[in-house]
């Protein structure tokens, strides 16, 4: 069997069953069980000694030690700086409580912004290449770009990166223009469901929070070249790219952000529509707070091998 094969049954035992193990009682966190379900086929099937499992974006260490406690003789990496959804600073220690009452004990957290961390990723791997890749960090594009982009020098020759929150355009966008500017990198999966489950409501959250919660990109190191090339859907909108310029030349960023928000908490969406037509490209159900993914839910896509 092929690495691709094996990438491949990992995924559709998820799609058909969800996760191995349920998570305890000790795991809370923001994944949907076919995503963790994967991270847990994959660390059983494809890890070796030689290599390691590493996440970007631990949060209180569901994804990590949820995967790692499939297969405790393999090595997991989580990086955080903790620096997002953490008021009180509560959840390294949480992370670190957790991996106690667990028992576990292949588990290592390097508590850094990922570009730091990721420029000098030798220093941690003690020696390992990374085999799985979780990408649920910072959303914005750059972000997602970069941490494809640095992680090539310590991939191994069979990798595989799961990238989470694809639902996001912008998101789908940076792993579009990896792909083509990488092309020994192939997207084998993708699957998006209708919004962020936390603007989701009863059967479509539930759905989300049964199967790839905020959608699914899932990206293999096709050495071999065995699959035909895939890209998930974006726009070629030349505007989202010259507002994102305006919004980060403008002076006060912050306060624009600030006066969006406000606008969507006291839904004054109408006063916009008196300063300027409504735009085209923002459409459908959850236009106000968008990942634009609704009209590609629920359509899980495979690459086909190549014949
Ligand atoms: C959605 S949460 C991750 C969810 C987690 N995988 C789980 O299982 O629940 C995103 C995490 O990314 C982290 N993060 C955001 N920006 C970061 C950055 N620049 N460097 C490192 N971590 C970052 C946040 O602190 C947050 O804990």
């Amino acid at each position: 069997m092929t690495f691709v094969d094996q990438v491949t049954q990992c995924i559709q035992a998820s799609e058909s069953d969800g996760s191995i193990m349920e998570r305890t009682e000790v795991l809370s966190g923001y994944s949907g069980k076919k995503l963790y379900g994967t991270l847990q086929r994959l660390a059983k099937e494809i890890l070796t000694e030689d290599t390691c499992y590493l996440e970007v974006g631990v949060y209180q260490g569901l994804t990590l030690l949820s995967t790692a406690m499939v297969a405790p003789e393999r090595t997991f990496i989580g990086i955080d700086n903790f620096a997002f959804f953490d008021p009180e600073g509560k959840n390294k220690g949480i992370v670190e409580a957790r991996t106690q009452t667990l028992g576990l004990t292949n588990t290592k957290l390097v508590n850094m912004d990922y570009e730091d961390a990721l420029e000098q990723l030798d220093k941690h791997l003690d020696g390992k290449k990374v085999g799985i890749y979780f990408i649920d960090g910072p959303h914005d594009y750059r972000s997602q770009l970069m941490c494809l982009q640095l992680i090539q020098p310590y991939l191994s020759d069979d990798a595989v990166i799961l990238v989470d929150d694809s639902n996001y355009r912008h998101v789908r966008q940076a792993n579009r223009d990896f792909l083509f500017t990488n092309p020994s990198f192939k997207l084998i999966f993708e699957s998006y469901t209708p919004a962020h489950p936390m603007n989701l409501r009863g059967e479509e959250k539930t759905a989300a929070l049964e199967g790839w919660w905020d959608g699914i990109n899932i990206i293999v190191k096709d050495s071999k070249d065995e699959l035909e090339r895939i890209y998930p859907p974006t726009l070629r909108s030349r505007k989202l790219y010259e507002n994102e310029h305006l919004l980060q030349a403008a002076q006060y960023p912050e306060q624009i952000l600030l006066a969006w928000e406000v606008i969507k908490k006291f839904r004054l969406f109408p006063i916009l529509n008196l300063i300027r037509k409504p735009s085209k490209i923002f459409t459908g159900r959850f236009k106000n707070a968008n990942t634009y993914s609704e009209e590609f839910a629920n359509q899980p896509r495979f690459a086909q091998k190549r014949s």
